[in-house]
């Protein structure tokens, strides 16, 4: 390809964001930095999951790592990216991620007026077998004064400011809303920048595909094994088909993209579920949402969801309106 024919004015990630923040004639740029901090994290763990360097570490025998330091793993690396990142940026005053205990409250100094959830990592079961994986966010503005409080942290996602997730699969994707629609942005590892490539993504109103973990049928709830029965042997038309990587990232991106719905639903095991509200939940809730598709806890919006504590679980059924309106309609008949 000659030089010519490559786009000279494209729309990076940084740039979109900028256009946004016009529109709002008192917003400060705040948000923008808060991204850029977590662009950069971004940029990071998807060159360390492309084990980019990854010849400085092995000798030639294969296994080794030839410094003899422990290599850091993928998920502790990349939850201390987006603390350090973030920690930086002067946007943040406190941070919830999956992958510490309590709140993480930045020195006062360099506070800012975001709260920031994340999940740095999901999907760990699949790190190891080169599955996708991804990260997943929520932004929140801070709602007490003073020093930041878990208070701040624990509000309905409803009030989210912004929130996405990066998906490391077969590319790098960003999928990010700041509450006007959806739009998702590519990494050109050439450039090292997001390009808009999904332009206002809205989810099918209906899809074909179901995504549950299916091994767990034995545990679940009559609504959970009448809707996918449902699914399997329908009355009329075609049954389902079923896609399950058990990487809510990729798992959600799919049904995002083609359409369906993806649930993680309680079971007489798990009763809350396994995926956590403030990190995995509700900003694929508020994605969900903004494109036109739906998600539930069987019985609520997990949108409407108040939080209680940060690492708390939710059950969920997200994507096409219609899919995830039937299976309300299946929760109401065992009310
Ligand atoms: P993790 O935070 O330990 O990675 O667990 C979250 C992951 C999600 O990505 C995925 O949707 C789910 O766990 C799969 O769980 P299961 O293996 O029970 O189906
Ligand atoms: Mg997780």
């Amino acid at each position: 390809m000659s030089s010519a024919a490559l786009d000279t004015d494209c729309m990076t990630l940084v740039r979109w964001l900028l256009g946004e923040q016009r529109k709002h004639p008192s917003a400060t740029g705040d948000l923008t930095q808060l991204m850029t901090a977590i662009l950069a994290a971004v940029k990071a763990v998807s060159s360390a999951v492309r084990k980019a360097g990854i010849a400085k570490l092995y000798g030639i025998a294969g296994n080794t790592n030839v410094t003899g330091d422990e290599v850091k793993k993928l998920d502790v690396f990349a939850n201390d990216l987006f603390v350090n990142m973030l920690r930086s940026s002067y946007t943040t005053s406190l941070m919830v991620s999956e992958e510490n205990e309590h709140c993480i409250e930045v020195d006062t100094e360099k506070q800012g007026k975001y709260i920031v959830c994340f999940d740095p990592l999901d999907g760990s079961s699949n790190i190891d077998c080169l599955v996708s994986i991804g990260t997943i966010f929520s932004v929140y503005r801070k709602i007490s004064d003073g020093n930041p409080t878990v208070r701040d942290a624990l509000q309905p996602g409803r009030s989210i400011v912004a929130a996405g997730y990066a998906l490391y699969g077969s590319a790098t994707m960003v999928v990010l809303s700041v509450g006007n629609g959806v739009n998702g942005f590519m990494l050109d590892p050439a450039i090292g920048e997001f390009v808009l490539t999904e332009r206002n993504i809205r989810i099918k109103p209906r899809g074909k595909t179901y995504s549950i973990n299916e091994g767990y049928a034995k545990f679940w709830y009559d609504p959970v094994k009448d809707y996918i029965e449902s699914k399997k042997y329908p009355k009329s038309g075609k049954p389902y088909g079923a896609r399950y990587i058990g990487s809510m990232v990729a798992d959600v991106h799919r049904t995002l993209m083609y359409g369906g719905i993806f649930a993680y639903p309680a079971t007489k095991e798990s009763p809350k579920g396994k995926l956590r509200l403030l990190y995995e939940c509700n900003p694929m809730a508020y994605i969900m949402e903004q494109a036109g598709g739906l998600a539930t806890t069987g019985t609520m919006p997990v949108l409407d969801v108040v939080p209680e504590a940060i690492h708390q679980r939710v059950p969920i059924f997200m994507g096409s309106r219609e899919d995830v309106e039937e299976v309300i309609d299946f929760f109401k008949k065992y009310e």
